[in-house]
């Protein structure tokens, strides 16, 4: 396999480069770019032959010279274009010290959202125009180990091999054109006044994965953080206002960081640009952050307070990494979990500190704690450390482990050993290492210092063994002691542990009780298979629960009794939400493995009907949608709408239509959760007053508010015929914001009507959908049994097309996953085996494996308990 041959495959260190003069010179009709460059490198041992890094670029000239000599000795060009490397030979050895590689070259703008690349967008004149832009930090997992800088220039392409860079550009001259550094000056060119050459300041010591280029028509505002770093965003033209969030999320993150970490922002500016063609969500060039007009851009009139969130997040996220990735950077890919990790854990901290209005590290339990328990539940999921060098395990580095379960152990971590000591030892580490690279082991080694505690130990066992563990509960109570025994095994999603597998975690363990449900009475840290506690003072109808705050990367399983008392605590919320929303999640999950009666499951989830909090609503209904997916293959679905209609209309009562004044932002979001629960359960009353509602804002009689667009839109979708479809169509033409575009395309799925999911399958891949948006336009017909069936057909008749799209990228791993896991049928799950084996995708060949071990998950489960729940469904009418 070339992706793992391309694992071990590191260049040579005889020749290593310190400085880069590069001179690039993009020409935005041709589509292609000329570049020279001249680097300082040093010759370690005399060689006659440099390889470097290099895909897709024609080199007409190298040349070598001995520092400060005139003379210079050519090379001859040779090409591995399997592994994207470029070797020039010379002559003669080159001698031993510092000397200057010259090169020129010529290369494409692609349109394949990598490397040097054009995106395009329409000028507010109505001109289709293009502008050049970067990425080169690869999403593409086939190329597992390569970045795309070589894409832009040959180089070492390696994130260890860092230097510094003195980039020019030359532009038309009417153009913005940024990069990583400020501009210390812009010259007409002497032989073509059109166009300016602008020069930028030499960087920091940094990898080239971390540069960025653009050239094209942006507006922007700009501000000052408090330290005087100047902070722009860059909007498409005549949108600077939209900036303006992004603006003060930046400004306010910047400071936060510099006093969390002890280190000041490095570079003089920061500039954030939204790019109309853009594959990742964001990227965090050293101080020029790409991200997709829908992470960046917020404009008060057509912005949910769901997407203000998002793009809070995403700031925080990128801003982290100008610190953890690019001040300091991982030595090597197997490593860059922690990058992500890392960053998805103190984004969280940043939006808390900024926006504590949002309760953000609620929806974390929700958001990434959720999702990392589900998939690293599954036989096939892996470890956060992925062993170097073996083939089948090269394609998961940018998978909901490395981001979501990274940040749920570091969350974990970051509660055992305590802010303080978090803190120093993050200055610790990022002082030691600044401007070089970093193992793992760097940062524990850190936090170890700084806290006294056996943190590499810990860390080792959540981050080199797959999983995590579910912890019992058993209980004793004699007079007003209880005992409580807790004992750990590795948790499966199917119930089912591996013959021999005798895994353990050091699990920090903390109980909270009705007398205190806040704050934990005892905390244990749990190595071996079981230990037992004692708890004083507790009378036999108080409740405990374990893993307080939702803290622990674990499920719990309560006897039934120890249950039953927690359930008054649910409905009368004097259990805090998070323990509210882990305490639900854990029982689905443990539900699905066959754990417990999925049927007693249903019944806890009534005790939820006094539920106020967003998020936990949010994970419930996406628990009971899991549910929902089964019973859509049997008679009682009819049945289980009804059930979620009850069970949703007292909250979705209570919030009503109208924003309230002074309203908290997850009051909207908790509305827009509520309504679409209802609607798209085929509430009679909600969907006369969203129809209602639809019509005003198409005849432009009442404009809806951002926030309730999604729900009236996927309500009335779900009923729609073909008039309202071409209407939804028409507001889709006519919006002028990527937000509203997106809110729409991913809506249009809900129709139910055959004819018009066909049509909203072959929108997804028509010219009004950008490629980095079709596969959720695509994913969203996937709701019903008849819209599954159909993407699924359609993406099988549509995979050569549909793979050279998005060819090793994670957005065809999402691809897969939505349109193949929500089957039932063991039939189902070996019709897609066949289909890959046939129509190979070694980008999404772990992703194929996951989703036919959910859909065997799912066929189990209705074989299981598909009966009781009919049975209980029908007893309740
Ligand atoms: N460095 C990543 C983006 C990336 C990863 C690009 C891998 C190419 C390959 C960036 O920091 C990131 O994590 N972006 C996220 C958004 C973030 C808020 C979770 C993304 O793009 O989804
Ligand atoms: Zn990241």
């Amino acid at each position: 396999m070339t992706s793992a041959k391309k694992a071990f495959d590191r260049l040579p260190n005889t020749v290593v480069p310190s400085n880069y003069q590069i001179r690039l010179h993009p020409n935005l009709t041709a589509f292609t770019f000329d570049g020279t460059e001249e680097i300082s490198v040093e010759v370690k041992n005399a060689t006659d032959t440099i390889i470097v890094n290099s895909a897709d670029i024609a080199v007409q000239e190298v040349t070598f010279s001995v520092k400060g000599k005139t003379d210079k000795v050519t090379g001859n060009v040779s090409f591995d274009v399997d592994n994207e490397k470029a070797s020039f030979k010379f002559p003669v050895p080159l001698p031993i010290g510092e000397g200057v590689l010259s090169i020129k070259f010529t290369g494409e703008l692609n349109d394949k959202m990598k490397g040097f690349y054009r995106s395009s967008y329409t000028s507010p004149d109505g001109q289709e125009t293009h502008a050049a832009v970067t990425q080169f930090e690869v999403a593409a997992v086939t190329m597992f180990c390569a970045t795309d800088a070589r894409r832009a220039f040959p180089c070492w392409d390696e994130p260890a091999i860092k230097a510094t860079f003195d980039i020019t550009l030359v532009v038309p001259k009417d153009k913005i054109a940024l990069s990583n550094m400020p501009i210390i000056h812009g010259n007409p060119l002497k032989d073509n006044a059109d166009l300016i050459e602008v020069k930028y300041a030499t960087t920091p010591i940094m990898s080239t994965y971390l540069l960025a280029f653009i050239v094209g028509d942006y507006d922007f505002v700009e501000g000052k953080d408090k330290d005087g770093v100047l902070v722009r965003v860059y909007t498409p033209v005549g949108k600077k206002e939209q900036g303006q969030f992004a603006l003060e999320v930046a400004v306010k993150t910047l400071p936060f960081y510099k006093n969390y970490f002890g280190i000041a922002y490095p570079l003089p500016k920061i500039d954030l640009i939204a790019i109309a063609d853009f594959s990742a969500g964001a990227m965090e060039n050293w101080g020029l952050v790409t991200y997709r007009e829908t992470a960046l851009l917020v404009d008060p009139k057509n912005t949910s307070a769901h997407v203000r969130q998002w793009v809070a997040l995403v700031v925080g996220h990128e801003l982290a990494h100008q610190w953890f990735g690019n001040l300091v950077t991982m030595e090597w890919w197997t490593h860059l979990w922690l990058n992500e990790g890392f960053a998805s854990w103190i984004e969280y901290l940043c939006v808390d500190h900024c926006f504590p209005e949002y309760d953000i590290w609620t929806q974390f339990v929700n958001q990434d704690m959720g999702r990392a328990l589900e998939l690293d539940a599954l036989h096939n999921s892996h470890p956060i450390e992925v062993p170097v060098g073996h083939p089948s395990e090269v394609d998961e580095i940018f998978d909901a482990i490395s981001y979501s379960k990274g940040a749920s152990v570091i969350r974990m971590l970051h509660d055992y050993i305590g802010d303080e000591h978090f803190r120093k030892g993050m200055n610790h580490y990022l002082t030691k290492h600044a401007y070089k690279n970093t193992f793992t082991e760097d940062l524990w080694a850190s936090l170890e210092e700084a806290s006294q505690k056996p943190v590499g130990e810990m860390m080792t066992t959540w981050t080199k063994q797959m999983g995590f563990p579910v912890i019992k509960v058993e209980e004793k109570q004699e007079g007003t002691i209880r005992t409580v025994t807790i004992s750990q095994s590795k948790f499966c999603a199917d119930g089912i542990l591996p013959k021999g597998d005798k895994s353990l975690w050091m699990v920090p363990v903390s109980i909270c009780t009705s007398n205190s449900p806040a704050k934990p009475v005892q905390t244990v840290v749990l190595k071996e298979a079981s230990s037992t506690i004692t708890l004083n003072n507790i009378k036999p109808e108080d409740w405990i629960k374990v893993n307080s705050g939702s803290v622990g990367v674990y499920r719990v399983q309560y006897s039934s009794e120890a249950l039953d008392r927690l359930i008054p605590a649910i409905k009368d919320k004097t259990l805090p939400p998070r323990d509210r929303l882990g305490l639900e999640s854990d029982l689905f999950a443990l539900a699905r493995a066959g754990m417990i009666s999925t049927v007693d499951v249903l019944k806890v989830a009534q005790a939820y009907i006094n539920e106020d909090n967003y998020t936990v609503w949010s994970d419930l209904s996406t628990n009971l949608s899991s549910i929902a997916i089964l019973l859509q293959y049997t008679d009682s679905y009819p049945q289980f709408q009804t059930f979620i209609r009850d069970l949703f209309r007292p909250i979705s009562q209570k919030v009503g239509w109208d924003t309230k004044q002074n309203e908290s932002p997850l009051i909207a979001m908790l509305r827009d959760l509520a309504i679409t629960k209802m609607g798209r359960n085929g509430d009679k009353e909600i969907l006369k007053e969203a129809t209602k509602r639809f019509e005003d804002h198409v005849n432009g009689t009442k404009v809806l508010p951002a926030d309730l667009r999604k729900p009236v839109y996927i309500t009335v979708l779900s009923s729609a015929n073909e008039e309202t479809f071409n209407k939804m169509l028409q507001v889709y033409e006519e919006a002028d914001m990527q937000e509203e575009k997106v809110r729409i395309s991913r809506s249009l799925g809900s129709v139910r009507d055959e004819e018009l999911i066909k049509k909203v399958l072959d929108f997804s891949l028509s010219e009004k959908v950008r490629s980095q948006d079709s596969v959720f336009v695509l994913a969203s017909v996937t709701g019903t049994v008849r819209g599954r069936q159909l993407a699924w057909k359609f993406v099988q008749d549509k995979w050569s097309e549909l793979h050279d799209r998005y060819k090793g990228g994670f957005l065809l791993s999402r691809l897969v996953k939505s349109t193949t896991e929500n089957f039932v049928t063991e039939e189902d799950a070996k019709n897609v085996e066949e289909f890959f084996k046939a129509n190979p995708a070694p980008a999404a060949e772990r992703t194929v494996q996951q989703s036919c071990e959910n859909v065997r998950l799912n066929a189990r489960c209705l074989e299981r308990d598909g009966k009781a729940l009919e049975n209980w469904l029908k007893s309740k009418k």
